[in-house]
């Protein structure tokens, strides 16, 4: 059995979207290919509003970025690396995940991940997990990683 270390665990209020946008921003500055970000949540909880800034923000380009909902993947191009934008909600069989293209993307990409759990045995268990909540007109995330998440997050202003 795979074992997880979450060693990192911080929770945020994000009372309007300028505060998702905000977080989106601070994460982006320390993003590298490689790195997975695991988006969890109900329906409507706010993860692909927080993919959208991040997209946006590595991009450095106000782009149109539409909820993959049913391609379930959406790449984006920047000079260095390429986004990864997955919304598992609609997948069958974790197995699909290849066919989506997921050993690239964990291999030379970043990759966003709405509906994680939906990978089964593949899920990436070294993510940097947030897992967004709905309070009536906010939302709440929180932020969970391993050893190496926490090294790289402290001196972040989240
Ligand atoms: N911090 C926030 N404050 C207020 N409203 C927000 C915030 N973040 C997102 N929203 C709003 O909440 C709604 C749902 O957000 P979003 O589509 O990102 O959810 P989701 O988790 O991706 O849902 P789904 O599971 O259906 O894909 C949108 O109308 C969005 O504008
Ligand atoms: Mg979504």
């Amino acid at each position: 059995m795979k074992e997880i270390c979450i060693v990192f665990c911080l929770s945020k209020q994000l009372l309007s979207l300028d505060d998702t946008r905000h977080l989106a921003e601070v994460l982006s500055s320390i993003l590298k290919p490689e790195d997975i970000l695991t988006l969890q949540g109900d329906l409507g909880a706010g993860k692909t509003t927080f993919a959208r800034y991040l997209i946006r923000t590595l991009c450095q380009k106000d782009i149109d970025v539409p909820s993959p909902t049913f391609t379930l993947v959406q790449t984006y191009e920047t000079p260095a690396f390429t986004i990864w934008h997955f919304d598992l909600y609609r997948m069958k069989v974790p197995d699909e995940a290849f066919e989506l293209g997921i050993e690239e993307a964990f291999a030379q990409g970043i990759s966003l991940i709405e509906w994680p759990q939906n990978l089964g045995p593949y899920y990436p268990h070294h993510a940097l997990t947030l897992s967004f909540e709905d309070e009536g007109s906010a939302k709440k995330v929180t932020i969970r990683g391993n050893t190496q998440w926490e090294t790289r997050l402290c001196h972040l202003k989240i």
